[in-house]
């Protein structure tokens, strides 16, 4: 049997994990889980019934009747929950403001990751996330940590909302990412950092395709 490793992507917002987990997945036949969707669609559903994202009891009880599902298309990962294709709406400003206050409960962070380890467990995974290396996968087989700098995720966020039809100024989206990382850095459980055994990989000068090169090159070190 052919031998497939997990691949752990962490970093900060914006810095590029999707876009490179889906190409490495997709040339290594593996899965793709974007664990950040997950979260961002436990945040749509409790904006939606109104209750406090704050209360952090509340928050785990909405997860826990929940039903979060990442299916593959063509078009890329598809986002349903409770049956519902959310994927565009999870993208959605406000959904992205409040997510990080969301993911920073206990409540809702260990059914998360729990959920996770059943999607990655016994498969050829790319899994990306904060804290993929750190507490989801542990014992994944390659562990890279992406960043850029702010000014640079900014810039390649507000490239892509253009395309999605999504006008936020480039000084916005700079304090809304800034204002993320730190939220995601300074919370309690789980914090976004970087796993002692884990590659770092600055993207600020590289292309999409040369940051996917240096993580295939890396993951074919480990396959062999
Ligand atoms: O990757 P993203 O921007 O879609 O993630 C949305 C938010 O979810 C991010 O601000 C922090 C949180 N998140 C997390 O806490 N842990 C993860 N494994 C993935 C995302």
């Amino acid at each position: 049997m052919t031998k497939s490793i997990q691949i752990a992507l962490d970093g900060p917002a914006a810095a590029g994990k999707s876009t490179i987990a889906k190409i490495v997945a997709e040339k290594l036949g593996y899965i793709y889980i974007d664990t950040g969707a997950m979260y961002r669609a436990i945040t749509l559903k409790a904006l939606e019934s109104g209750i406090d994202l704050g209360d952090s009891e509340e928050a785990g009880n909405l997860l826990r009747d929940t039903a979060i599902d990442l299916q593959p298309s063509p078009n890329g990962q598809l986002v349903f929950l409770d049956g519902r294709n959310i994927t565009e709406d999870i993208r959605s400003r406000n959904v992205t403001k409040s997510v990080s206050e969301m993911a920073s409960h206990e409540s809702v962070r260990t059914q998360m990751v729990k959920l996770q380890q059943q999607l990655a467990s016994g498969r050829g995974v790319v899994m990306d996330g904060r804290d993929i290396g750190t507490d989801v996968l542990p014992n994944a087989e390659l562990k890279v940590f992406m960043s850029a700098s702010v000014e640079e995720r900014a810039r390649r966020r507000y490239e892509e909302n253009i395309l999605r039809g999504i006008n936020t100024p480039l000084a916005d989206l700079q304090k809304e990412i800034a204002a993320r990382d730190k939220m995601d850095s300074e919370r309690a459980v789980s914090p976004l950092r970087q796993a002692e055994d884990a590659f770092y990989l600055d993207t600020t000068e590289l292309s999409i395709e040369e940051a996917a090169q240096e993580i295939l090159k890396l993951a074919e070190e480990r396959l062999n």
